[in-house]
């Protein structure tokens, strides 16, 4: 008998958080659940910091706002969490224990963890311990295993869309190349759709290490047909062949959560591009845009479809499972599956391990369209 749950939205924010709170706050009342917000993450579950959820008070008019009312971290692991020694030495230690301290002393009987890769790689391991736990898969990257869709990335697309379009008018006007580097981490999704969705010429993707004389290649050829201009977009985790990731910062000794900051490759790709055609080229950083405000219908109703989903699943009994949308259809993937997937390469749990996520395949279609009308991927 299902009584109490509680909501907790983990990692970077993406457009239709509120969205799903909404969902499963409406389902549990109506089946007289009482549902509870962990604040910002994982670090309210460790600091005990949480509110209650009311429909008809905090947890209305939420389905058109961006970010997340309850607050979002991504740096708090807590199978993992530094602390200082009495030397002053930053230790690691595993405090799990203690959530599952505060989960039972507020008795929640089930924790709805909306999140990617990491958060649930820490929804598995809480799983272990004995805990109830759904995941639903958020983040704008659409990058986690057994999910088609993730919600918050047709909104990034449609942000990354239009300044395409945008880029497009001032670089026919002033026969330029633009590039636009696009978030994404470790996959190239966003970067592939707002590729096609924008007309772009040149898409450069984690997948695909590219060849700069390829690249020089079409925007060459595009010159002798008279075209004067080129919309190249870049991925933030693309890299050339033999070379690697152009990366931003690294936070901490490597123990953390998602310690590595992508960005800079943009600037990398437009200097090599003026260099080599000697035409005028610049670079566009789309960055937080892509992940702020309100979500687009599509991900309102995806967000609404996981929330009830999730819900549903918790009624029926049905957990330690992450929540899905292929070819059409809600369904659910065991949570070990979905973190499991190269498990002994991956990082330290609750990090964003590169091989823990759901990549571009060669034989995608969409890859296969987008060659297919001509966009060159460096390769
Ligand atoms: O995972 C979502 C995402 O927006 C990535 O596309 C980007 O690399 C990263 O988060 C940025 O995260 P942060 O909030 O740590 O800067």
């Amino acid at each position: 008998m299902l009584r109490k749950i509680a909501i907790l939205t983990n990692g970077g924010d993406a457009p239709g958080l509120n969205a799903v709170i909404r969902a499963i706050v409406k389902v549990a009342e109506k089946n007289n659940v009482e549902a509870y917000g962990f604040i910002e993450g994982y670090k309210g579950l460790l600091e005990n910091n949480y509110i209650k959820l009311d429909s008809n008070g905090n947890a209305a008019g939420l389905l058109h706002r961006g970010g997340t009312i309850i607050g979002a971290s991504n740096s708090t692991n807590v199978f993992n969490f530094p602390e200082k020694d009495e030397n002053g030495q930053v230790v690691y230690k595993d405090l799990s224990n203690k959530c599952m301290d505060n989960l039972k002393a507020l008795g929640i009987d089930c924790l709805f963890t909306l999140g990617g890769d990491g958060t649930q790689k820490s929804a598995r391991d809480f799983s272990v311990k004995g805990l109830n736990v759904i995941g639903i898969p958020k983040t704008i990257d659409n990058d986690v295993a057994y999910t088609d869709v993730t919600f918050g990335f047709n909104t990034a697309v449609e942000v990354a869309t239009e300044a395409l379009d945008r880029l497009h008018t001032t670089a026919a006007s002033h026969h330029r190349v633009m590039v636009l580097e696009v978030m994404g981490r470790y996959a190239g999704w966003i970067a592939l759709e707002s590729a096609i969705a924008g007309g772009a010429d040149v898409c450069l993707i984690p997948e695909i290490p590219y060849d700069m004389e390829k690249v020089v290649a079409k925007i060459n050829e595009r010159q002798k047909m008279g075209k004067g201009f080129s919309i190249v977009v870049v991925s933030e985790g693309a890299k050339p062949k033999d070379g690697s990731i152009t990366v931003k910062r690294t936070l901490d000794d490597g123990k953390g959560v998602d310690n590595v900051r992508l960005g800079g490759i943009g600037e990398k790709v437009a200097m090599d591009i003026e260099n080599m055609t000697g035409m005028a080229t610049r670079n566009t950083t789309l960055g937080y845009v892509q992940r702020g405000g309100s979500p687009i219908p599509y991900d309102r109703i995806l967000s609404t479809k996981f929330g009830s989903k999730a819900m549903e699943l918790a009624l029926e009994g049905k957990f330690n499972v992450l929540v899905t949308y292929n070819n059409g259809h809600l369904s659910c993937a065991s949570l070990e599956d979905v973190v499991g997937m190269n498990k002994e390469i991956g990082a330290a749990s609750g990090s964003t391990a590169e091989t823990n996520i759901r990549k571009i395949e060669k034989d995608n279609e969409e890859l296969t369209i987008a060659r297919n009308i001509g966009i060159c991927f460096g390769d």
